[in-house]
């Protein structure tokens, strides 16, 4: 089945291909990031008028990047939240207008799920069940995944997402927009032995996770520092060293609490490369999906949908009166509301 797969959920339109017995036909992206850097944060009204100007060109782009013509499609899946409300509504309209005139499925797509199963886009994809790290600018979940839609969530953040942490401790330093990469950057000029900030909540039981604490340690540091070039970098590695540690930990708990021994890591923060090379360290297979799949992209809202699609999910996307309807398929009140 050839998929058609748009995300629009914040400030990145993605739209992809994916065929369930080709794979990935194409794959475009457009950041809006240049766009929002001038504000220091992601504008919602603004990444909304974004994916309305570039969405449609892009989704003429891909199929012709894969040989396709329109019609070819057999289904389209569009991610429908979490995420901005504005920029969501625009990746479903098209999605769903698309669909219609084209006379093919539809289906709203869970922008983690898509997250979570970009490891299966890789050669080396991995086998059910395992652990998954989800670790992105809105969301840091860990969650035991027994099979396709199985998910349970065994952690969260209770304040602030990883990746949020990372945006706000980089903003903090004076770093641009978003600041994770930055950070990152800047953390591999840092002296290990000048700092050392605490690692949140691994003392207490539990795979919850904490990460507005550390932003105020390092708020705290740079306000005692001397402000030099060198104290910033030292700042950023502690920073990061916090968090890898923190989120290694808790990782390898969840895996001797499931007895699972699969790891996949996915999302924006899934992009840092110390974090790569500490998770990598953990006695379990471990999965990443490629840089530009860990970050938003169409790629994975594609693959999730084509296999839901493909197993026979979809949404009615056709006005449809019931000239023969029996009162007896109607839905009891109490179980609609
Ligand atoms: O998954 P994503 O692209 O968008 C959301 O769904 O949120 O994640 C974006 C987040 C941002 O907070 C960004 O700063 C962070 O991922 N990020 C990184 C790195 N690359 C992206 N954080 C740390 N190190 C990186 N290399
Ligand atoms: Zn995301």
């Amino acid at each position: 089945m050839i998929v058609l797969g748009i995300e629009s959920s914040c400030d990145e339109t993605g739209v992809a291909i994916y065929d369930t017995e080709a794979g990935l036909l194409s794959d475009k992206l457009y950041s809006q990031v240049a766009m929002h850097a001038e504000y220091g944060g992601v504008v919602p009204e603004l990444a909304s008028r974004d994916h309305i100007r570039k969405l449609l060109p892009l989704v003429r782009e891909s199929v012709s990047e894969a040989g396709l013509s329109m019609e070819q499609l057999e289904g389209i899946a569009y991610t429908s939240g979490p995420g901005l409300i504005g920029a969501l509504m625009v990746g479903a309209s098209v999605g769903r207008t698309l669909a219609w005139g084209l006379g093919i499925p539809a289906l709203a797509v869970h922008h983690m799920e898509g997250h979570l199963l970009a490891p299966m886009l890789e050669d080396n994809a991995p086998e059910f069940p395992f652990v998954a790290l989800l670790v992105s600018g809105g969301h840091t979940l860990l969650v035991e995944v027994k099979g396709f839609g199985e998910y349970v969530i065994l952690g969260e953040s209770l304040d602030d997402a990883v990746g949020e942490a990372f945006d706000k401790t980089a903003k903090m330093l004076g770093l641009s927009y978003p600041g994770g990469p930055e950070l990152a950057k800047l953390a591999e000029q840092g002296n290990p032995s000048e700092i050392k900030f605490p690692r949140p909540m691994v003392n207490r039981p539990g795979l919850d996770f904490s990460f507005s604490g550390l932003k105020t340690s390092a708020l705290h540091a740079w306000q005692k520092s001397s402000g030099t070039e060198e104290a910033k970098a030292d700042i950023a590695y502690a920073f990061q060293e916090a968090v890898v540690e923190t989120l290694a930990i808790k990782c390898e708990r969840a895996l001797t609490q499931t007895g699972f021994d699969r790891l996949i890591i996915a999302g924006g923060v899934g992009a840092n490369k110390r974090l790569r090379e500490r998770l990598n360290e953990l006695k379990a297979e471990v999965f990443f999906p490629r840089q530009q799949f860990c970050t938003d992209n169409g790629a994975m809202i594609a693959y999730a949908g084509a296999l839901r699609l493909a197993a026979g999910q979809f949404e009615p996307t056709t006005i449809s009166p019931q000239p023969r309807w029996s009162l007896e398929t109607l839905t009891p009140l109490k179980q609609a509301v």
